[in-house]
C-alpha cells in the first residue's frame, strides 16, 4: 500500500475519499497524527500530515520515527514524500517540480535511526542511493500523464531549521552538490530505508533560496505561502497519477 507523507502546504489531500482515520501508537512515540485511509483514483491510500493535521509540529520536533513506524505497522510498501524547498540552481525557481536523487544531511539532534542497537545487534544500511529508483520511476512518470513537467534528479540539503538560511550558507550547500534546499528530508529517508520502505520525495520549489533571484534581500513568508497553495494542486493531480499507475493497492 502507498502513503502519501504531506509537508507544508499538503495537510489534507482534498481529492482523498476518506475511509477511517486510525490512532496508532508506537514504540518512538506518537506520529505527526492520526493515519488517514482513503481511497484515490479508486485506490487505497493512506495519508498523513507530516507537521500535523493543524501545522503545528516544526521540522526539527517531527517524530519522523514514530511517523515511519506508524505507517510500516499499518501495511504501506510504499512511500512519496511531498515537501517544499527552496531552490538553489538557478534553474529551480519557484514553482518547479523535482524529484531528487541524492541528499546531503546537515541536520543534526534528531532521532536518526531505529538501529540504536538496543537488541545488541549494530546494523547498517546502504544509503547510495538513498531514493528508491522504481518509484521515483513511476512518480515522473505519473507527473508526465498528469501534465507536469517536473526535473529528474537533484540533490537535496536537508538542513535543521526552524529558520530559513543564510546566503552564505546557501552558497556553500551549492559548493557542496547540492540544488534544493528543506528542512524534512532526513532523517525520515533513511528511517524508510531501515524500517524496508520503498521512498521517493516530490519536492516542490517554492522560493529561490536565501540570496539568489528574488531572495536576494530576503525570503517573504506570504509569498511561500501563495506559491504553496498553488503547487499543492498540481501535486495532488500527480499523486491521483501515480495511485492509478498501481502502486496502491
Ligand atoms: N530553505 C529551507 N527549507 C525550505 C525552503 C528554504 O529556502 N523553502 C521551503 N522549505
Amino acid at each position: 500500500m502507498l502513503a502519501v507523507i504531506g509537508g507544508s502546504g499538503l495537510t489534507q489531500l482534498a481529492n482523498l475519499d476518506i475511509t477511517r482515520r486510525e490512532v496508532v501508537r508506537t514504540p518512538y512515540g506518537e506520529p505527526s497524527g492520526p493515519l488517514t485511509f482513503g481511497r484515490l483514483a479508486g485506490r487505497e491510500l493512506v495519508f498523513i500530515a507530516r507537521h500535523g493535521y493543524g501545522h503545528t509540529i516544526p521540522p526539527h520536533r517531527v517524530n519522523y520515527r514514530a511517523n515511519i513506524s506508524a505507517l510500516r505497522s499499518a501495511g504501506v510498501t510504499h512511500i512519496v514524500s511531498v515537501a517544499s524547498v527552496g531552490g538553489i540552481r538557478a534553474d529551480l525557481g519557484p514553482g518547479a517540480l523535482v524529484v531528487p536523487d541524492q541528499i546531503i544531511d546537515y541536520t543534526w539532534g534528531r532521532h536518526s535511526t531505529f538501529f540504536d542497537a538496543h537488541d545488541g545487534q549494530v546494523r547498517h544500511i546502504d544509503f547510495t542511493e538513498p531514493y528508491d529508483a522504481a518509484l521515483r520511476e513511476r512518480l515522473i512518470e505519473a507527473a508526465a500523464l498528469a501534465g507536469e513537467t517536473v526535473v529528474d534528479g537533484a540533490v537535496y540539503a536537508a538542513t535543521q531549521g526552524p529558520r530559513l538560511e543564510t546566503a552564505a550558507e546557501i552558497n556553500r550547500y551549492e559548493r557542496d552538490g547540492a540544488d534544493v534546499v528543506g528542512m524534512t528530508g532526513m532523517p525520515e529517508a533513511a528511517l524508510a530505508r531501515e524500517a524496508g520502505l520503498a521512498y521517493a520525495a516530490l519536492n516542490v520549489v517554492v522560493n529561490h533560496a536565501a540570496g539568489r533571484g528574488d531572495s536576494a534581500h530576503g525570503i517573504r513568508m506570504a509569498d511561500i505561502e501563495a506559491m504553496l497553495q498553488e503547487a499543492m494542486v498540481r501535486v495532488r493531480h500527480v499523486l491521483e497519477k501515480v495511485c492509478e499507475s498501481g502502486v496502491c493497492r
